[in-house]
């Protein structure tokens, strides 16, 4: 094959420190593009619904490419503060056509939003493409409640801690898009039959569901997954337990044909790792300690199976610090299970084009787009606001090729 020839050379500059392997796109030429996707009302030229309404951060993101080549990119529009709780609305943005693969912010449509009614929190976007259909999961709860309790809301009231009540609970909504993002259903509660035992809080993805080669779905939840049997666009959905699974789970099939859940932390430096199948369920859950992780969400994509141009290539992007937030990096694996992953580069690497930029880092999401480059949403964490709120957030889109990783410091 003809890339196992070529590459030699950088086989040969590789330090001894990481897998050397022959990748060929190291050869062609790094391409990296960056812009502000999602802008918060605090900026210039804000992001807002047709409706005016704008929001004071982004967070939480979420990307797919649907079957016709368009982007999807979702988020949190938290309406008044930046915090997890309050009046909360899952917003999106498709890319104008299905051919002009996210380059300029040009090439993106204005705000909309999925669902957003009611001052509660609408959130945790974890999209999967299935055929035409697009499906997409997210957490709810009553915005008089919030994880911790105790907290004070804009109008003053303080909120109560989520329970194991139907009312004060975290709850599972699914709203479905037949039309390429470009109108959904109203959310069906699935809380009831995805949602084990009487659990209060709750969390799905957020990021990415995934479709496997025997056609099943399988999007990443709080200590499970959940499994979509049928055909396209018309699924049977139920549950996966998982032993020992984190609160935030990404998930992907890695080369060797197998589920690969990478999660969260919940109290540790790296990264929580197991594999699995469908019919026989997963292994126990390990640190990686090639992935040092902050206690932060990260992602992880499938972006291609070995053929004649290269080898097989799993992508993961977290802030690869045990402590920081602000160390974001993606990296790549050539192993069958995604074993073990190279140094990969820094997104600092690349300077953001803009000045109002504070500090990029947390959490983010992947798609592989339609011309072969890697789109990713990462959060960015602004300026102080002057309101005793925080700093704002918004969310950052950067496009990349495999060449660029490759072509990173190689410390
Ligand atoms: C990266 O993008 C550049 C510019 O589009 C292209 O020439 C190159 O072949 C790409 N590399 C890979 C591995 O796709
Ligand atoms: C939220 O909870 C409050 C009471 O805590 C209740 O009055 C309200 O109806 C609930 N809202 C929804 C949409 O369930
Ligand atoms: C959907 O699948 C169910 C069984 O899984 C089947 O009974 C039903 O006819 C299917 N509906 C459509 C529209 O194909």
């Amino acid at each position: 094959m003809r890339w196992l020839r070529s590459a030699t050379l950088w086989a040969l500059l590789a330090p001894l420190s990481y897998a050397v392997v022959d990748d060929p796109a190291i050869e062609a030429a790094p391409y990296h593009k960056e812009f502000v996707l999602f802008r918060s009302a605090n900026m210039a030229s804000p992001d807002k619904l047709s409706s005016g309404i704008g929001f004071h951060s982004f967070r939480i993101p979420a990307v797919v490419r649907t079957s016709t080549g368009r982007l999807l990119a979702f988020a949190e529009g938290r309406r008044h503060n930046n915090r997890d709780y309050g009046d909360i609305n899952l917003v999106y943005k498709r890319t104008k056509t299905a051919d002009n693969n996210g380059d300029s912010l040009d090439d993106w449509e204005s705000l909309r939003e999925v669902v957003g009614s009611g001052p509660g929190t609408w959130g945790n976007p974890t999209p999967v493409v299935d055929g035409y259909t697009i499906y997409l999961f997210m957490s709810w709860n009553n915005g008089s409640y919030s994880q911790e309790g105790n907290n004070r809301l804009p109008d003053g009231t303080i909120t109560k801690k989520i329970d194991t009540t139907w009312a004060g609970r975290r709850h599972l909504y699914l709203s479905v898009s037949t039309d390429d993002g470009n109108t959904w259903s109203k959310p069906e509660d699935l809380t009831e039959s995805l949602t084990p035992d009487n659990w209060a809080w709750d969390a799905v993805g957020p990021g990415i569901g995934i479709k496997l080669t025997t056609g099943e779905l399988v999007v990443p939840a709080q200590g499970r997954n959940i499994i979509g049997r049928g055909t396209p666009g018309n699924r049977t959905w139920s549950l996966q337990r998982l032993t020992g699974a984190g609160s935030e789970g990404t998930i992907a099939q890695t080369p060797d044909g197998r589920l690969y859940r990478n999660d969260r932390p919940g109290d540790g430096d790296y990264r929580r790792v197991a594999r699995g199948t469908l019919a026989g369920g997963f292994g126990a859950f390990a640190d990686d300690t090639g992935l040092p992780d902050p206690e932060c969400q990260g992602s992880v994509l499938l972006y291609n199976l070995a053929d004649d141009k290269g080898p097989a290539r799993t992508v993961f992007m977290n802030s690869a610090s045990k402590s920081s937030r602000r160390a974001m990096r993606v990296r790549i694996s050539y192993d069958g299970d995604a074993a073990k992953w190279n140094f990969g580069r820094e997104l600092s690497d690349a300077k953001l084009d803009v000045d109002e930029v504070g500090n990029e880092g947390g959490y983010s999401s992947m798609c592989k787009t339609a011309d072969f480059k890697i789109g990713a949403l990462v959060e960015s964490d602004f300026y102080n606001d002057g309101n005793g709120e925080g700093s704002y957030r918004a969310i950052i889109w950067r496009k990349f090729n495999l060449s660029w990783i490759l072509h990173g410091p190689r410390n």
